[in-house]
């Protein structure tokens, strides 16, 4: 199959070449679009063999739902059992944005779109193309992230080729994505809202607007998934557990105050280097004139956490490129969407982390 990529200017859309892509999606067929959060791969979420195409397309077991995007409050009434007075409260606080809520599902929603489940995760994104994108084609559309299943998700255009080049019909490149990683999705059909993906928006930021308690699924905290201890201990969405993404060389974490860090990974590097190897660093523009390794890469200004976020999935997927051996990283626990990063981060390295 022939993928055409066709460049959007967000501030401009040009309507003619969305009609195109619209058409793509009432045919059935794949898109793959920019929105706020990553780029999206996607297909009409009401037709099961269009949305069973995106499970093809990459990789991906057909247990593990799709997100179905809208670009109207009025298209969640239309496929929830019941609309939680809390999503109206969220939707009005968050939505278009980096939010996803899980609703009890009704019949028109296939189960091949919800993998199985009778619930369903719903998002309206905060991008011009995506919203003309689900407007014009006049269909709610599953979307899962662009990437080939257990790759990083694609903030770029080209990640997304990278991956789906000759897979699918069209690639719409709206440029870099803004937040660079996935939304957080909060789960309403629990007793308590439950958090079961940490993303740019926060427990914090939920609390605030439904005034009562937002809880953390106890398994997405646990961290190692080879304790027997913390057995049990599953994550609620079934995409937090499969084995994620970690890049082809060995990825450590460093922890603890900057100096001893940068101290602690040259020494790492300088071992590692004796032995033979090739070694990377991921760094910040205070530290990365202080690392002697092969290649070193900053992720931005240690305190521009928007910045952290950016530029983490684009990092990792040029590592991989770059033929290295072993990865050593400083941590980013920073104050807001640090738990979103280092969450993605944690699975990366495989939760191996060294605290100095
Ligand atoms: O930012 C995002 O959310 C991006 C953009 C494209 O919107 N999408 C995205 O989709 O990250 P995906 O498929 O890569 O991740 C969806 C996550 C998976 O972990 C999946 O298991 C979970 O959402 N999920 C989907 N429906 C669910 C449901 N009904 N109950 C629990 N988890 C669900
Ligand atoms: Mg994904």
């Amino acid at each position: 199959m022939q993928t055409k990529l066709i460049r959007i200017d967000s501030e401009h859309i040009d309507i003619v070449k969305m009609r195109e892509a619209a058409t793509l999606i009432r045919e059935g067929e794949l898109v793959a679009f920019p929105t706020e959060t990553v780029y999206g791969l996607g297909a009409d979420a009401l037709r099961p063999e269009a949305s069973a195409k995106i499970y093809e397309a990459k990789g991906r077991p057909s247990d593990n739902p799709l997100i179905v995007h809208i670009c109207r409050f009025e298209e969640l009434e239309r496929i929830a059992k019941i609309v939680p007075e809390q999503a109206r409260k969220l939707a009005e606080a968050f939505w278009p944005g980096p939010l996803t809520m899980v609703v009890w599902k009704n019949e028109k929603v296939p189960y091949t779109t919800t993998g199985g489940m009778d619930t369903v995760a719903v998002r309206m994104p905060n991008h011009p193309v995506a919203l003309s994108l689900i407007a014009e084609s006049g269909c709610l559309i599953a979307a899962p992230s662009a990437n080939t299943s257990g790759k990083p998700s694609p903030t770029e255009a080209g990640h997304v080729a990278d991956d789906m080049d000759g897979r699918i019909p069209m690639i719409l490149d709206g440029g870099a994505v803004g937040i660079g990683i996935e939304s957080t999705i909060v789960d309403l059909t629990e007793e308590k809202p439950m958090i079961l993906r940490p993303g740019y928006i926060t427990k914090q930021m939920l609390e605030e607007v439904l005034g009562e308690e937002v809880i953390i699924d106890p398994g997405i905290l646990a961290t190692d998934t080879t304790d027997p201890s913390q057995a049990g201990q599953k994550p609620k969405a079934p995409g937090m557990r499969y084995k994620h993404y970690a890049p082809k060389a060995d990825l450590v974490l460093v922890e603890g105050d900057t100096d001893k860090v940068v101290v602690e990974i040259n020494n790492l590097v300088e071992d590692a280097q004796i032995d033979g190897k090739r070694v990377g660093v991921i760094a910040t523009d205070e530290t990365m004139n202080r690392y002697k390794a092969d290649v070193v890469f900053s992720i931005g200004a240690r305190d521009d956490e928007d910045a952290i976020a950016q530029h983490l999935y684009k990092i990792l997927r040029e590592f991989d490129e770059q033929d290295v051996d072993a990865i050593y990283s400083e941590s980013f626990k920073t104050p807001r969407i640090g738990q979103a990063i280092m969450n993605r981060l944690l699975k990366a390295a495989g939760y191996q982390v060294l605290y100095v």
